[in-house]
């Protein structure tokens, strides 16, 4: 069953540690999730200077490729849920002496977008979210001209076997995914609010990147 806000929030709290390490067994699997989270920095087409909102940032796995594009003179607002993941992420940002990251720990469904921001990113989260839509409808009106909205996430392909679909929740079971959450589809939501949309999908068709482009 989806899990309430808390205890995505306790769970949380529990995989911080180790958070980095475990998504990284995933690979043992052949999950490529690198590649993945690079094509969304890639299709979110940044400049140098841009401002990007991550939402559910975790411990910050995507900053690296977000700085590499944006560069010290732009800035990262990385918005999550859990304090723990969000200590994981103020240390590599201190780590890598990065000065242009805001972190903030609220549920993302609360957060009020800056106007104007280029970007927004969000891996392997919204679909823990059940407010999706409202987020993915205010993201898009914050958006600069030519801003993008990126998702990168887990979905249940439409012709998996039922025993493969089972041994993915299986597996993905310690980060809170489980069956029930198939029916949400943040895709459909990008697909409703903007203009412009790219999707593809990943790993038998179990990780989709959708983006939409305000135009
Ligand atoms: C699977 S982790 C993904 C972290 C990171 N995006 C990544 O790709 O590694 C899910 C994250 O979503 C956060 N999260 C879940 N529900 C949230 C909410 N309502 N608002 C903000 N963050 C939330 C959790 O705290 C956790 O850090």
């Amino acid at each position: 069953m989806a899990m309430k806000k808390h205890e995505v929030q306790n769970l949380y709290r529990k995989r911080a540690g180790l958070y980095d390490l475990s998504a990284n067994l995933y690979y043992l699997i052949g999950f490529r999730e690198q590649h993945y989270r690079q094509r969304a920095v890639e299709l979110l087409r940044l400049k140098k200077g841009d401002v990007i909102v991550e939402i559910g940032c975790g411990t910050g796995l995507n900053f690296s490729l977000l700085q590499r594009r944006i560069g010290p003179e732009g800035r990262i607002i990385g918005v999550d849920l859990t304090d723990r993941m969000l200590e994981q992420a103020r240390r590599r940002v201190f780590r890598q002496g990065w000065n242009n990251v805001e972190l903030v720990c609220m549920d993302a469904a609360r957060f009020v977008f800056p106007s104007g921001v280029n970007g927004i990113l969000s891996t392997f989260v919204l679909t823990l979210m059940p407010g999706f839509d409202r987020i993915i409808r205010t993201g898009r009106a914050s958006l600069a001209p030519e801003g993008r909205f990126a998702i990168l996430d887990l979905k249940k392909p439409e012709n998996a076997p039922l025993w493969l679909t089972s041994l993915m929740v299986r597996l993905t079971a310690p980060f809170g995914v489980s069956l029930d959450l198939a029916e949400r589809h943040p895709w459909e939501s990008i697909e409703k609010h903007f203009p412009g949309t790219f999707y593809e999908e990943f790993f038998f068709g179990f990780v989709y990147l959708s983006v939409g482009e305000v135009g």
